[in-house]
């Protein structure tokens, strides 16, 4: 096996001094674009961090040659699965490694996928965007935010909610979606 091989593989507790390195280096993409009263430093301290693991977010690690490279994390949350913490360290960004992660962690899960991210982190929303997740509505959002994640309310004013094809063409939309004509309608 070359020692260069890429791997994406779920962390043990002794890749948590790594996760959180990358979390706090690469999570300062959003210093000084980020409303300025959202940010601290470090972003995620480890006892948040700590409190996140023991809530249900399993994190993987994409590696190469035993060095994590970037980290995304998946939570079961009631009915839906939520996308959690996706960080790729700077250097490596734009290889295909957040994308390699997400498509990862979609194929561990059957139910509908919901992501929370800030509004500001238009490379953010553009990645998902990418990756085949749409923008819920504003409404949607601040319903989404109080029932599957747990954000003040001022997070929420600066957050959007990204969604993909099951939550988008799942039962509990579509009972709810208007009888519009197309034009109508919102993005989501
Ligand atoms: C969002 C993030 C996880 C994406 O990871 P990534 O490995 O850079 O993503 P990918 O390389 O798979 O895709 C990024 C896209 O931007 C393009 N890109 C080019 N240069 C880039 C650069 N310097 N940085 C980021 N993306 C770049 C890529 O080509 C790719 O485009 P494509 O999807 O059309 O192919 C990563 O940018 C990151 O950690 N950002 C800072 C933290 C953050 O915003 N996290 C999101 C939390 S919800």
């Amino acid at each position: 096996m070359s020692g260069n091989k890429q791997q994406i593989l779920p962390c043990a507790s002794a890749d948590l001094p790594a996760i959180y390195e990358i979390i706090n280096e690469s999570a300062l993409a959003y210093k000084g674009v980020i409303p300025a009263d959202r940010w601290h430093e470090p972003y995620m301290p480890m006892a948040e961090l700590e409190s996140e693991i023991s809530k249900g977010v399993r994190f993987y690690g994409y590696r190469e040659g035993g060095r994590i490279l970037g980290v995304m994390g998946i939570q079961d949350v009631r009915d839906v699965t939520l996308m959690r913490h996706a960080y790729v360290r700077t250097e490596f960004r734009g290889q295909g490694i957040g994308r390699a992660l997400l498509a990862h962690l979609r194929e561990r899960t059957s139910r509908p996928v919901l992501i929370g991210t800030w509004k500001d982190a238009t490379w953010a929303v553009r990645f998902y965007e990418r990756n085949g997740f749409t923008l819920v509505g504003e409404d949607e959002k601040n319903r989404l935010l109080k029932t599957y994640w747990t954000v003040p309310d001022r997070q929420i004013e600066e957050s959007v909610v990204l969604a993909d094809h099951r939550w988008r063409d799942g039962p509990s939309q579509q009972a709810k979606r208007p009888l519009v004509a197309p034009r109508d309608l919102q993005a989501w």
